[in-house]
């Protein structure tokens, strides 16, 4: 028997659904990280790290226009729904602030890794979202949608060059 295809087995209806839901749980999450990424750059130690949070704080402004642009692309009006993911993944972060204040050589590493737990919850929603857009063949969606998985992926590569550097400054510093 012919094996069927995903798309084939699911409606185009449902997949529509399902496309408009994610796009409201990415807007929400991307509105609460606004806020997250003030405490992140507030926190953080290293003039890099504190740079690279203000960098995608203004990224992420431009990422919920385009999410609105995406919106308006299939006749939406733009909704957001709180993201609980990305609600949980905050106050992990906040946690991670309050027990490493006191051990600032620490603090940076643990929130580097607080925003890339961030980063990669977003690149699989807007990798899924790009995959949805391109079966629905709602191509200026799909290119709003690549755009900011692109940027998602360079923060998350800009952040582990930031702990690579940060961890030999740090090694050097006790070398002395
Ligand atoms: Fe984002």
């Amino acid at each position: 028997m012919a094996k069927q295809s995903n798309s084939a087995s699911m409606p185009n209806g449902h997949l529509h659904e399902l496309f408009v839901d994610e796009l409201r749980d990415i807007l929400g999450a991307e509105k609460q990280l606004l806020k997250g990424l003030k405490k992140l750059s507030d926190a953080a130690g290293s003039e890099k790290l504190k740079q690279a949070f203000d960098t995608h704080y203004e990224q992420t402004e431009g990422q919920i226009e385009r999410l609105k642009n995406v919106f308006s692309s299939i006749d939406l009006t733009a909704r957001a729904k709180k993201c609980k993911a990305m609600a949980g993944l905050l106050e992990e972060a906040e946690e991670i602030i309050e027990s490493f204040s006191d051990q600032p050589e620490v603090l940076d590493a643990a929130l580097i890794s607080a925003a890339q737990k961030v980063e990669h919850y977003e690149i699989a929603s807007y990798g899924c979202l790009v995959t949805y857009a391109k079966l629905m063949q709602h191509t200026e969606a799909e290119e709003l949608l690549r755009q900011t998985l692109e940027e998602e992926k360079q923060t998350d590569v800009l952040l582990t060059e930031i702990a690579i550097s940060e961890a030999n400054a740090g090694a050097e510093e006790k070398n002395k």
